[in-house]
């Protein structure tokens, strides 16, 4: 698997109303796209840092994986997304290697990446996300 860096860091939160200015007005930093994606019934808010950046995660309801997530932990830390050029191959390799997935293969993501998450109680208890352009 080629990891180039952390793409970004998905952080679940109740309300982007009240997360993105907090972001803005305390860290300085910009968002700089707000994107519903349908797929996994959240709404994305991104803001660059560096060479990575952070996504907050807002559900679209309750029976959503982050409105199930906050309800069952409380809004913080949702997952860590590592770069890898090809999804699809980065997948077939950690399956290979006996690391259990919850997307065999990949699905559209934000910003247009494929994305593809391995299942947390194969990676120490961190949702982990390979995202790529491939
Ligand atoms: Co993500």
């Amino acid at each position: 698997m080629n990891i180039t860096h952390i793409e970004h860091i998905g952080i679940a939160v109740e309300s982007l109303d009240a997360a993105i200015p907090f972001y803005e007005n305390v860290f300085g930093l910009k968002c700089y796209a707000v994107e519903e994606v349908a797929d996994q019934k959240v709404r994305t808010a991104f803001f660059r840092v560096g060479g990575t950046k952070i996504e907050l995660l807002e559900p679209t309801g309750p029976e959503s994986p982050v409105g199930r997530f906050i309800a069952k932990k409380g809004p913080g830390v949702h997952h860590i997304a590592f770069a890898a050029g090809n999804v699809g191959e980065a997948l077939t390799e950690a399956e290979e290697k006996g690391v259990t997935l919850i997307d065999k293969s990949p699905r559209k993501g934000a910003e247009g990446l494929n994305i593809g998450f391995l299942h947390p109680k194969a990676t120490f208890g961190v949702l982990t996300e390979i995202c790529g352009e491939e």
